[in-house]
């Protein structure tokens, strides 16, 4: 089960879905707001990681999927994984988070994300890209792969303005989720980009370091769009993991 990072949708794991299919039965969620889940329209001021969480079940629930399944969440869909495992544990086997934090916001991070989702629905995209770009890749990519560069902001473009404005209040209200990682009794690979700005490569060594059964591994050569920015090291990375799981 595949659950994209902000402000994506499911479109960002093309890379992994063959890989992956050949393995086991690979499920995409988009969620709330995003991807095929827009809410045209009908998009609430906040979209918690609980409410996204609740989702992610009421998927499983439409595709009858009873069996416990790997969670595989890309940074927001790993704050929406750490929601998902509180309140729907059965459902869960095991854990992979790509480029996430188990940390809360900063009072500062916050805010910052507020203003964005108090401005953007007048701004745009724009306000959207010039923020995030450069801390989603890494310094090479940005002044060196264009075409890494172009994929991140048609992505961005492709969301709804009052999503985008949603999940940023949503993310700015999630609470920490270090002592929940701490006592997970599953396995867990988190993945990191070597020059991630984002979820930083050192406080997901001090959080693996700390959990019962984590794995981290380091993708070189990439910032926080691991999947994209190294996609033969993340693939590997994930393949390991989900085959040693089955
Ligand atoms: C993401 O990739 O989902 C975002 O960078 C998460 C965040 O803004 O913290």
């Amino acid at each position: 089960m595949l659950v994209h990072g902000f402000p994506f949708h499911s479109g960002m794991w093309s890379e992994q879905i063959g890989p992956l299919r050949k393995i086991g039965r690979v499920i995409l969620v988009d969620l709330l707001g995003f991807g095929a889940s827009a809410m045209n329209g009908a998009t609430p001021a906040t979209l918690t990681m609980d409410q996204q969480a609740d989702a992610v079940a009421a998927a499983l629930d439409y595709l009858k999927v009873r069996e416990p399944a790997t969670y595989v969440g890309f940074s927001m869909g790993g704050y929406v994984g750490w929601s998902f495992v509180r309140r729907h544990r059965a459902r869960v086997d095991s854990l992979i988070m790509c480029n996430t934090r188990a940390l809360a916001d900063t009072p500062d991070a916050a805010q910052a994300r507020r203003d964005m989702a108090n401005s953007v629905e007048g701004k745009g995209h724009k306000l959207v890209i010039d923020a995030l770009l450069p801390r989603l890749v890494s310094p090479r990519t940005l002044s060196q792969r264009p075409d890494v560069c172009a994929r991140v902001v048609d992505l961005i473009e492709e969301a709804q303005l009052a999503a985008i404005a949603g999940a940023q209040r949503g993310m700015a209200e999630r609470p920490d989720s270090t002592q929940l990682a701490c006592e997970l009794d599953l396995p867990v690979l988190a993945i990191v980009g070597e020059h991630d700005a984002i979820s930083k490569r050192e406080e997901l060594e001090a959080l693996t370091g700390r959990m019962r059964d984590a794995t981290l591994a380091v993708i070189p050569d990439a910032g926080h769009m691991t999947v994209f920015e190294n996609t033969t090291a993340t693939n590997r990375a994930l393949g390991e993991f989900i085959n040693e799981l089955r």
